[in-house]
C-alpha cells in the first residue's frame, strides 16, 4: 500500500485515478479547485479519499498537500487548446505555474516521484507521423506552450533537486466521466451525448482530421507504471501515451452513428485556431521503458463509453 496525492482529482482523468488506486487498496489524497473537475466524479469514493478543495497556487495548501505523499500524480490543469487561444495568461498561470508550486512543494515533502499529465500537443503540427518523443516539439498554442514548459519544470526538479519525475505525454483520451458540457470539452464527449439525445454535432473543419483517441483505461495504467518502473528507466524522461492507430473524427463520426443509433448528418463549421490535423504517437518508448500495453482498442473503448452515457442519461 503506499501514499498518492492525486492533482485535479475531481477530474475525468483524475478520477478515473482514484478508483483504480482505491481498488488496489492505495491511500488516495486528491486535490482538485473544481474549475474544471466535478464532485460528483467522486461520489462513489468520496469517504474513502482525503479530499481538499484546493489551489496550485497556494503553496501552503500544497505542502499540507504533499506532507507524507510517495507519488503524486499531477492531472490538474485548465486542459484545452481554444480556450489558451482566448485566455493565454490564465493558461499559464493554471498550467505553468501551478505545476512549478506543486513541484516545490513536492520538492520540499521528500515526494518520491511526480507523474506529470503532459500533452501529445507540445508536437504541433508536424507532418512527421507517428511522433516520437526524440522529435523538436513545435508547440502552436498556449495550452500546447504552458504543457511543454512544465514538462521542462519536471525535469529540471529531477536534475536539480533529484525528485524522481515522470512526463507521460497524454494524446487524445476518453471514456466515462469526460466532462461534455463544456465548450472546449473533448470531442468525443460532446458528440456521444448529443446524438445520443439525437441531437447534431458540429464538426470543426471537414472532418478528414485524425486522432490517437486513446481509452481512459490505458492512460490510468500508465500512471501506475510510470509509479513501479525503476528510476533509471523511467526518471527525467518523457514518454506517450497512446494506442498507436490514428482515426478520422468522420471514421469516427460513422463509427458513433452505429453505436448511438443517431441517423443525421453532422453540421460543419470553419476549423478551430490552432487545431492540429493529423495526431498519431509511436508508442515504443513506453513499450520498452514502463512496459506499457494499450489494453482497450478504440472500439472496445468508444463502445464502453457510449454505454456510460446512455446508463448516466
Ligand atoms: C488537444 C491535445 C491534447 C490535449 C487536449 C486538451 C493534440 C493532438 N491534442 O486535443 O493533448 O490534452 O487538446 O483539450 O493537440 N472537434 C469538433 N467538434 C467539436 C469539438 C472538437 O470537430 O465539437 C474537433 C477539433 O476541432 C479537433 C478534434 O475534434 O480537430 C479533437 O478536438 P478535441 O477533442 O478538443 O482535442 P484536441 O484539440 O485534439
Amino acid at each position: 500500500m503506499a501514499r498518492y496525492l492525486i492533482t485535479g482529482i475531481a477530474g475525468f482523468i483524475g478520477s478515473s485515478l482514484a478508483h483504480a488506486l482505491l481498488d488496489r487498496g492505495d491511500e488516495v489524497c486528491g486535490v482538485d479547485n473544481l474549475s474544471t473537475g466535478r464532485i460528483q466524479n467522486l461520489s462513489a469514493i468520496r469517504d474513502h479519499i482525503d479530499f481538499r478543495q484546493a489551489d496550485l497556487l497556494d503553496l501552503d495548501a500544497m505542502h499540507d498537500a504533499c506532507a507524507g505523499m510517495e507519488f503524486v500524480l499531477h492531472q490538474a490543469a485548465i486542459p484545452s487548446v481554444p480556450k489558451s487561444v482566448l485566455d493565454p495568461l490564465g493558461s499559464n498561470r493554471a498550467n505553468v505555474d501551478g505545476t512549478l508550486n506543486l513541484l516545490v512543494a513536492a520538492r520540499d515533502a521528500k515526494v518520491k516521484r511526480v507523474v506529470y499529465a503532459a500533452s501529445s500537443s507540445a508536437y504541433g503540427d508536424t507532418p512527421t507521423l507517428p511522433k516520437h518523443e526524440d522529435m523538436c516539439p513545435n508547440p502552436i498554442s498556449p495550452y500546447a506552450v504552458a504543457k511543454l514548459a512544465s514538462e521542462h519544470y519536471m525535469i529540471s526538479f529531477y536534475r536539480c533537486y533529484g525528485l524522481e519525475s515522470v512526463c507521460l505525454r497524454y494524446f487524445n483520451i476518453f471514456g466515462p466521466r469526460q466532462d461534455p458540457t463544456s465548450p472546449y470539452s473533448g470531442v468525443l464527449a460532446k458528440f456521444i451525448t448529443l446524438m445520443l439525445r439525437g441531437e447534431q454535432p458540429t464538426m470543426f473543419g471537414d472532418g478528414s482530421q485524425s486522432r490517437d483517441f486513446n481509452y481512459i483505461d490505458n492512460a490510468v495504467s500508465a500512471n501506475l507504471l510510470a509509479c513501479a518502473a525503476p528510476a533509471e528507466e523511467c526518471a527525467g524522461r518523457v514518454f506517450n501515451v497512446a494506442t498507436g492507430q490514428r482515426v478520422t473524427l468522420n471514421q469516427t463520426f460513422q463509427a458513433l452513428k452505429k453505436l448511438t443509433g443517431y441517423s443525421g448528418e453532422a453540421k460543419h463549421d470553419p476549423e478551430r485556431a490552432s487545431d492540429i490535423k493529423h495526431s498519431l504517437a509511436d508508442i515504443s518508448k513506453a513499450a520498452k521503458h514502463l512496459q506499457y500495453r494499450p489494453l482497450v482498442d478504440f472500439e472496445s473503448g468508444l463502445a464502453k463509453t457510449v454505454q456510460w452515457y446512455r446508463d448516466s442519461q
